[in-house]
């Protein structure tokens, strides 16, 4: 056996649910005494903002890292880079004051490019489908795919003398284009015109010259020192991941752990810590099962009108408390209640080691009077009660109806709680049961919108 390397603590921040779980704050917790911090696996369909003094930045492909000075950030093989979206973020970073992005933020040479055309692609997937996915609409999946059917481009591809770079481009489009005049739909030529890409692509290749790096070197720099940290920004979660997943509707790259760590450049044996992270309820965007959903008035495209047989204020309530629309779309996003069923399943999956719980306050805005606090503990399914999430809703989109333990509302919960002590028993007594049905501990808990409004359980 050879003697083991010194290594970096190594914590992949992973969501729980359908993300939007508030990733960000436990990645921003540990980023800032982070040395790298890395984005793995998906595009600009993920969004996170990062607080940079008094400035907000939004921002979908940069590591919310970048805010804090002392730490290098990379976008991981696992990505696919929208070049245009990369440009700004960069530029907004820069107006913004951030120091030194150009210096920090590097790419790795293996990340995917995801081209203008992936986007109408998207569309025209979609219209093709019966059951609409709902997707971000942002040519995640066709740029999955052109990397599965081995068409995609990468980032070291921008580097290519320039006719080669167009016959990859012609070769990447003929499936995209036969598809169009198939359907007899116009070509939107701006973004299928091969020679205007190859160029633009040129001109963003000079531009990232000196932030495109080996990721596999780059990464190693970092890990066999026992003195670092690095952080791993998941994008999406567990259940929208292509592998695990409520498949068909989920996005196209493996979010969970596993596929996080190969997208970063990692194997299964660097994590030294994983974090699920969910919210006090749950919530989705897009199409598929949601066995806690509120039902709603809002149809599940994400669009208004009525669809389901009644409304529910809680839903719509809680929709507005929380803010609950899509960072990237604006969508609706379906809201529910906390499902520990499913975030057993999604820890076991995950191989989590403990959990953050966001949202805490949002809940105890329901008034005492309100029956909304609610954690589902097992499912009536086919006329049993069953402690798993079943493999088959997709296929029947029967779904699963939750037996819940509730509680009435009522809870204040403030930013000023820093203490888990500080808390109100009943909200105590909700953490408990999480804990007690998902198995692992619940380590962090969100008690306001900052960064920093967060509970840190030490002892845990
Ligand atoms: P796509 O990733 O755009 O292909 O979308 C596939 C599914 O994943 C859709 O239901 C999206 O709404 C969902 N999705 C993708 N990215 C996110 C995200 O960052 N948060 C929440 N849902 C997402």
């Amino acid at each position: 056996m050879k003697k083991p390397k010194p290594h970096a603590r190594v914590i992949a921040v992973i969501g729980g649910a359908w993300g939007d779980e508030g990733k960000g704050k436990v990645a921003s917790y540990y980023a800032k005494d982070a040395n790298l911090v890395i984005r793995a696996t998906g595009g600009d369909n993920a969004g996170h903002t990062v607080y940079f003094g008094d400035k907000k930045i939004p921002l979908h492909l940069v590591p919310g890292g970048i805010g804090y000075p002392q730490t290098q950030c990379l976008i991981g093989q696992g990505v696919v880079l929208n070049l245009d979206t990369l440009f700004d973020e960069i530029d907004t970073l820069k107006k913004a004051g951030v120091p030194d992005v150009d210096k920090r933020l590097k790419i790795s040479g293996t990340a995917s490019v995801l081209m203008p055309y992936h986007r109408h692609m998207d569309r025209l997937h979609e219209l093709l489908k019966d059951n609409k996915i709902g997707t971000t609409g942002k040519g995640i999946g066709p740029a999955y795919s052109d990397k599965i059917n081995r068409v995609g481009l990468k980032v070291y591809d921008l580097f290519l003398p320039l006719w080669e770079l167009q016959e990859k481009i012609n070769v990447a489009t003929r499936a995209h284009v036969a598809l169009f005049k198939y359907l007899d739909e116009e070509i939107p030529e701006e973004d299928f015109f091969v020679d205007k890409l190859a160029e633009k692509l040129h001109e963003y290749g000079e531009r990232l010259i000196g932030m495109v790096v080996n990721g596999h070197e780059f990464v190693r720099k970092y890990l066999y020192d026992d003195l670092n940290t690095i952080v791993i920004e998941g994008a999406q979660s567990v259940r929208l991941s292509i592998e695990c997943g409520d498949y068909p509707n989920v996005t196209s790259s493996d979010s969970n752990t596993l596929g996080t760590l190969s997208g970063a450049h990692l194997n299964h044996k660097d994590v030294t810590e994983v974090v699920n992270i969910y919210k006090a309820y749950f919530s989705r965007v897009g199409n598929g099962p949601f066995p806690t959903e509120f039902p709603s008035h809002i149809k599940l495209d994400g669009t208004l009108g009525k669809y389901l047989p009644y409304e529910s204020k809680t839903g719509d309530r809680l929709r507005e408390m929380a803010g609950e629309y899509g960072a990237t779309t604006h969508r609706p996003r379906r809201v529910g209640a906390f499902d520990a069923v499913l975030a057993r399943q999604s820890a076991e999956l995950s191989g989590a080691d403990y959990m953050c719980i966001n949202h805490m306050d949002t809940l105890g805005k329901f008034s005492k009077d309100e029956l909304v606090v609610m954690i589902c503990t097992c499912y009536r399914y086919h006329g049993r009660v069953i402690h798993y999430y079943p493999d088959d809703i997709n296929l029947t989109y029967e779904i699963p109806e939750p037996v819940y333990t509730m509680f009435d509302g009522g809870w204040e919960i403030t930013p000023e709680m820093k203490r888990y002590e500080d808390l109100p028993k009943k909200a105590r007594l909700f953490i408990e049961i999480i804990e007690r049905e998902v198995g692992i501990p619940v380590k962090y808990i969100g008690v306001g919108p900052k960064n920093e409004d967060m509970i840190v359980r030490e002892d845990v």
